[in-house]
């Protein structure tokens, strides 16, 4: 048989995994030993692909340095500079990544190392959280989202919803002993951080004065506190990725082209790079910075700031050696409450560009159609603009 012929023959091998297999995703099939070559059900249009999509195969690859932003800096005397990369990094690249921040070494690395033990659990035990569920409090699953994929992403995910914590931490998994705590001290750290970016985020687009200014802004002010005490009491919920080793990390993607919906993301990954992010009609790969938080911009603040601010693209690359971790927090308002341009950047120049939306159409919208790059947000777009 030519080589080629062994290669049909294998792939067809491959498909003959029959359809509930790939539901109980990719590391379960990884570890029973079936892929050898990538199932077609992974196999993405040759125009999505990782190296025929915008880049030119025969480029090298390319990395990007992400604007870092350096949190003790950012609470220092230099806040005023701070800020102003802070602003021109969230127009630029509506990503960044933040260093020096306040979660301490220890805390990142127990969230790790946690995660990756659960991912290690037998299948038995990490199925026992699988449900097409939205609003699960736990929900186990694979792909990008599994009930409506036609082409499935090498990605399974552990998704926790933490606001109020007290309410949802003993839904989560008990196993690996140890998870609860860990995981319940990490959505607290990294909620608090994330309220310290937003409030300098904030004051970035000039609707928000630190707070020892003059008192004759009070109105002002008290508009502001109400979307921090929003955000406060805001929703959060932490997505845990495991990307396994992919024979053909050149025909699938561990996540395709995707905005994330909330104000921002804080994402931590261990040291495999993976993510790529658009930028100037190129994908990008971003390296990974030891214990930095990658941190971007969300539809809901795209919204808030009336476009100033933009979410971005971004996607998952696969590699043949190594699996992946990754550990995203995404922050938003309460699921009731209803997101929309700030008064203070609407004027004559600039017009409202976005309908008032909420968590509601937000879900009917993802839970009727397979969702693929920023269609909600644009679905949210008004034309006067
Ligand atoms: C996400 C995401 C990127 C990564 O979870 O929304 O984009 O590197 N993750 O896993
Ligand atoms: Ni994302």
């Amino acid at each position: 048989m030519s080589p080629a012929m062994a290669m049909i023959d294998q792939r067809n091998e491959e498909d003959h995994i029959i359809e509930s297999e790939y539901h109980k995703g990719v590391k379960n099939m990884y570890e029973k030993g079936y892929l050898h070559k990538v199932p077609k059900k992974y196999i993405f249009p040759a125009s999505e692909r990782p190296t025929t999509s915008m880049n030119d195969s025969n480029s090298p690859k390319e990395n990007l340095q992400l604007p870092i932003i350096d949190f003790a800096e950012l609470i220092g005397p230099n806040r005023p500079q701070v800020l102003r990369s802070l602003a021109n990094a969230c127009e630029q690249y509506g990503f960044f990544q933040l260093v020096n921040h306040s979660i301490s070494d220890d805390i990142t690395r127990c969230m790790i190392d946690v995660i990756g033990r659960f991912f290690d659990l037998p299948m038995e035990e990490r199925s026992k959280y699988m449900t097409t569920d939205m609003r699960a409090a736990v929900r186990y699953g694979t792909s990008f989202s599994q009930t409506k994929d036609s082409v499935f992403c090498w990605r399974d995910f552990l998704k926790l919803i933490c606001h109020p914590l007290p309410d949802f931490v003993p839904h989560w998994p008990a196993s690996p002993s140890d998870f609860q705590e860990v995981v319940a001290t990490y959505a607290k750290e990294t909620k608090q951080l994330f309220m310290a970016i937003m409030k300098a985020i904030l004051e970035s687009l000039g609707i928000m004065e630190d707070n020892q200014e003059e008192m004759t802004k009070e109105k002002d002010n008290n508009d502001n506190n109400n979307i921090m005490k929003e955000l406060d009491n805001g929703s959060q919920m932490l997505v845990t990725n495991f990307y396994p080793p992919c024979p053909e990390p050149d025909l699938t993607l561990g996540m395709h082209p995707h905005s994330d919906y909330g104000f921002l993301t804080l994402l931590l990954q261990d040291e495999v790079e993976g993510l790529q992010i658009q930028f100037q009609d190129k994908w990008l790969t971003v390296q990974p910075i030891p214990n930095a938080f990658v941190v971007n911009i969300g539809d809901h603040l795209e919204i808030f700031s009336n476009g100033k601010y933009k979410s971005v693209l971004h996607r998952v690359l696969v590699n043949e050696v190594k699996s992946r971790i990754s550990i995203a927090s995404l922050h938003s308002l309460p699921f009731n409450c209803t997101v929309k341009p700030s008064p203070k950047l609407i004027d004559e120049e600039n017009p409202k560009r976005y309908m008032d939306t909420d968590f509601g159409s937000f879900l009917a919208y993802v839970s009727t159609r397979e969702t693929k790059k920023k269609d909600f947000l644009e679905s949210r777009k008004l034309t006067n603009s």
